[in-house]
Order: structure tokens, then C-alpha cells, then sequence
């Protein structure tokens, strides 16, 4: 398959797979997904994968049932995101806790919870994320009780809306998702009990979205899965009916006939054994492809698959195609969706030994991502 005239690389992102993949999800769960789309949707474009994946998304930043989760922010920010209807994420105690290490410095914790996010006769609407094992960055359980009932408190005066109370699993095992579970149940149990009832209650990701039902409550925060991407080792996307959504592809730029014992690329790490022909793909390290994968990444041209050949450089890697006929121009699929005979992301990130996570969120700026799909 040729490329488009002019098109060196490109990661196509097929809207109509997240679509799907966020019916699938619901359907599956019975609950409201709220759609991850942090790290510019993983890596797929934040902005115009929000608003496929959720259809209440606002703009510049999320509001429920789809969180940007960006990083915390001062109350000016706070502010602002608020007047644009936005629901903040609530992380860390307002003040420190003898038992936290938390700097109490203005973070969006801090001002949301002292109500500084509101604007106007607005209150700002927050979800709280509370500890329940992942030792990062939710409210610590000494603290659960003093933020419960000052938020209970700037709830009642117009200053706060708690939407919802939210904590993240951290996927050790069964037994600890459920430990962790039972930790939350009793932050809901502390909060009602401080006055609060948010109508959202959420712990669940996409791993345990789909393994442990009882951790769905009646919302589940999917990243990877809306993105098609399977977070088992052992099932793939396709068991999980999920599509992959991007396809990360290149024009092969040059080819070149060569003899048997032609070193390739920056060390000769792969020396051609017979007279061949080299492919080379403009993508490299620049671009996200991860020079751990040297000869050992996959890529599908014409049809067929071969592995990178030698070391992947910053803009570039080669492919030894043998006797297959391929030309420049012709498509060099990375990674996409597997059932399509091409490789997948977890190929790559097999192959960099890393997950597919990072494979897909790590694809440069440099690579335009063109929308497929209705
Ligand atoms: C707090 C939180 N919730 C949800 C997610 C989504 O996780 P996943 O992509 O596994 O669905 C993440 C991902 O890093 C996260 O940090």
C-alpha cells in the first residue's frame, strides 16, 4: 500500500474505534465511564479524543465524565478551570498531616478545599481522591475526617460542590484491589457520615473495570481501554472487544540494493547475510519509537512482517527486506490493530521490553495524527 504524496509519518487515530470502545465499555460495566485523556489521550490527541469519547466534554479542560487528570495547579488556575465549568480533581490535604509529607504550598487541594475555586455564586465542583493504598498522591486516611467536614461545611455555604469521591487501585492483586476497596467503602462511609453524598464514587481503571466487578460502584475512569488497548498481559484487545486506535505508519523513504556482509545503521548491530534489499523508514527515537527495540521491533511492509535491522536512530531505521518488492513510498506500518495483520503496540513494547502505555503515549509531536473514521 502506497502512502499519501508528502506523508513521511503519521499516526492515524480511528474515532470511530474509541467511540465503539467506550460503548463497548459501558455496556460491559453498566456504569458511567468517565474517559482518561491525560497525556494528550495517550498519546492520540486530547482535545478531539475527548469529545468522541465523552459526550460531555468541555474544553480547555474536562469536565466529568471526562478527566484531563493534569498535574495539580494553584488557585488562579483553580479558578479558572472552575468558571469554565470544569471539575477538579482533590488530591492532598489542605494542610499537611503529621503523618503526610504534603508541602501544604497553594495546590489545587489547598484552594479548591478552602473554596478559592469558586467563582462568583459558583461553587467549584470537586471530586475527592482519597489514599487507599497506592502510597501517591490521594488525601491520607488521618485526614479523611477534617476534609470531610470542611468541605461538608463549604458545601453548605455555596462554596463547593463535592461531586464525587475517588481513589486508584493499584493492581498488585486481587487481594489488594479488594483491601483497597474495602478501604474506600469506609472513606464513603466517613463522608456521608461528615455530610456529604457525592453522586459519583469511583476506584476503578480499566484493569479492574473489567476484572473485579464490585470495584465498578457506579462510575470506572478508563484510559487504555477507551484507546483499545488491552492492560492484561495475558488478553489481548481483541479478547477484550476492544479495537486499537492508532496506527503509527511511515513512507519508506529510500530503498537500496546491497551485498551480503553490509553493516547497517550505528554499530553494524545487524550485518546483511545475503545480497538484499534495504528499506528505510523514516521514524526513530525522536518520534517515540523506542531504541531498545533494535532489531527487534516489528513492521509490516506490503504485507509482509520483518523486524528492524540494527539500531533504530533518532529520525530513521532500516529494514532488510530481502527480495519483497517494496518501493519508496510504500507503507511501513509500526504498530496498529493486530486483527488487521499488522503489529500491535504491545509487540513494540514487547519488543523494548516497556507496556503498550508507554509505546502509544510516547509518540512524538512531530508525528501528525490524522482522524479516520466517520
Ligand atoms: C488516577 C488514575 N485513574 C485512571 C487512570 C486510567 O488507567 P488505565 O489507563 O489503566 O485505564 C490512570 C492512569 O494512569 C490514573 O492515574
Amino acid at each position: 500500500m502506497r502512502m499519501a504524496s508528502g506523508v513521511l509519518r503519521e499516526a492515524l487515530i480511528d474515532v470511530d474505534a474509541i467511540a465503539e470502545n467506550v460503548r463497548h465499555l459501558r455496556r460491559l460495566t453498566g456504569v458511567e465511564v468517565i474517559a482518561v485523556v491525560k497525556a494528550e489521550g495517550y498519546g492520540h490527541g486530547a482535545a478531539s479524543r475527548g469529545r468522541r469519547a465523552a459526550p460531555r466534554w468541555r474544553e480547555p479542560y474536562s469536565a466529568s465524565p471526562t478527566s484531563t487528570k493534569r498535574s495539580p495547579c494553584g488557585a488562579e488556575e483553580s479558578a479558572r478551570r472552575s468558571s469554565r465549568g470544569c471539575t477538579l480533581p482533590v488530591r492532598r490535604s489542605p494542610r499537611p498531616s503529621a503523618r503526610t509529607s504534603s508541602s501544604g504550598s497553594p495546590t489545587s487541594t489547598s484552594c479548591c478545599v478552602r473554596g478559592d475555586a469558586a467563582q462568583g455564586d459558583r461553587p467549584a465542583a470537586v471530586h475527592l481522591k482519597i489514599e487507599t493504598g497506592l502510597s501517591r498522591n490521594g488525601i491520607a486516611p488521618a485526614d479523611w475526617r477534617v476534609v470531610f467536614s470542611e468541605a461538608a461545611r463549604l458545601e453548605r455555604i455555596g462554596r463547593l460542590r463535592v461531586v464525587g469521591l475517588f481513589s486508584h487501585l493499584s493492581n498488585t492483586s486481587e487481594a489488594d484491589d479488594r483491601a483497597a476497596l474495602a478501604r474506600f467503602e469506609e472513606g464513603v462511609v466517613l463522608a456521608a457520615a461528615a455530610g456529604l453524598n457525592p453522586p459519583l464514587r469511583h476506584i476503578a481503571a480499566t484493569h479492574a473495570a473489567i476484572a473485579l466487578p464490585e470495584a465498578r460502584l457506579n462510575a470506572v475512569r478508563i484510559g487504555i481501554g477507551i484507546y483499545g488497548i488491552s492492560p492484561f498481559d495475558d488478553r489481548s484487545s481483541a479478547d477484550l472487544g476492544l479495537r486499537p486506535a492508532m496506527t503509527l505508519r511511515g513512507a519508506v523513504a529510500a530503498v537500496r540494493r546491497v551485498p551480503a556482509g553490509t553493516g547497517v545503521s550505528y554499530g553494524y548491530a545487524y550485518r546483511t547475510e545475503t545480497d538484499t534489499t534495504l528499506a528505510l523508514v523514516p521514524l526513530g527515537y525522536a518520534d517515540g519509537v523506542p531504541r531498545q527495540a533494535s532489531g527487534r521491533g516489528p513492521v509490516t511492509i506490503n504485507g509482509r512482517r520483518f523486524t528492524v535491522a540494527g539500531r533504530i536512530a533518532m529520525d530513521q531505521f532500516v529494514v532488510d527486506v530481502g527480495d519483497h518488492p517494496v518501493a519508496v513510498g510504500d507503507e511501513a506500518v509500526l504498530f496498529g490493530d493486530p486483527t488487521l495483520g499488522v503489529p500491535s503496540a504491545r509487540d513494540w513494547a514487547d519488543a523494548a521490553d516497556t507496556i503498550d502505555y508507554e509505546i502509544v503515549t510516547r509518540i512524538g509531536a512531530r508525528v501528525p495524527r490524522r482522524e479516520v473514521g466517520a
